[in-house]
């Protein structure tokens, strides 16, 4: 099957060569995130595509001086909600109302669903969440990047408050949750680029009761 060939072809890129992917791939990548499904659709977090490379430097040094953040072509850094206050929740109802031609108070019910359910979280229960939706665009959109052949790296080898720092995140109520590189592997000097994929065989991790 052609997606599990794809997902034999890809790992973890360490070394990229200097050669960046379109930006036709960049908007797919990024429209695969868009579409991710989100715990109540919120879509709790923000996409920092860092082009800069003085930042990149910058991220370099907050990551343990991994090469992907200044080799890769673009990095991606996932910016998670620390809160979600009732002007968001607002925001996003009458933007399901306007978008849906309904009217904003027929979803009454569900606003209370939601607020019941941010209210009972604190700070840190709120990242939790908010990072597991990022997580999953993140499997998302290494699948994608695969299939177009596009070498990626699931990055979350780095220091969140130095990160936090660098892009200015407190002050937007943002956290730094996890990183994604894509480029083009540099075969020639990634070690990993040549071995063999290491997985546990399925009747260790699948359980038919
Ligand atoms: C959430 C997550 C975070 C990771 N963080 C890093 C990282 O900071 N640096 C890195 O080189 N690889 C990182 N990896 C890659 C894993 O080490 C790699 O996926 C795993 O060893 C399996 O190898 P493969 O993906 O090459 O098949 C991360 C993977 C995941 C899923």
């Amino acid at each position: 099957m052609q997606l599990i060939e794809d997902l034999q072809w890809r790992y973890a890129t360490k070394r990229y060569i200097n050669k960046p992917i379109s930006e036709e791939e960049v908007s797919v990548i990024l429209e695969i995130i868009r579409l991710t499904a989100t715990s109540l659709g919120l879509q709790p977090f923000e996409i920092y595509d860092i082009r800069s490379t003085e930042v990149r430097a910058k991220l370099r040094d907050a990551a343990y001086n991994q090469p992907q953040l200044t080799e890769a072509s673009h990095v991606f850094v996932f910016a998670v909600w620390t809160e979600v206050t009732e002007e968001m929740v607002d925001s996003y109802l009458n933007f399901i109302a306007t978008t849906r031609e309904k009217d904003v108070s027929t979803l009454a019910g569900f606003r209370k669903s939601i607020m019941g359910f941010v209210s009972s979280k604190n700070t840190e229960e709120i990242i939790k969440w908010s990072s597991n939706q990022a997580y999953i665009a993140l499997g998302k959109a290494m699948v994608a990047a695969a299939q177009m052949r596009i070498d990626s790296t699931p990055m979350e080898g780095f220091n969140r408050d130095v990160v936090d720092d660098i892009l200015d995140l407190r002050s937007k109520n943002l956290h730094a949750s996890v990183i994604l590189t894509v480029g083009y592997r540099d075969a020639e000097n990634d070690p990993l680029a040549t071995v063999q994929k290491v997985r546990k065989p399925i009747h260790q991790i699948h359980r038919i009761i």
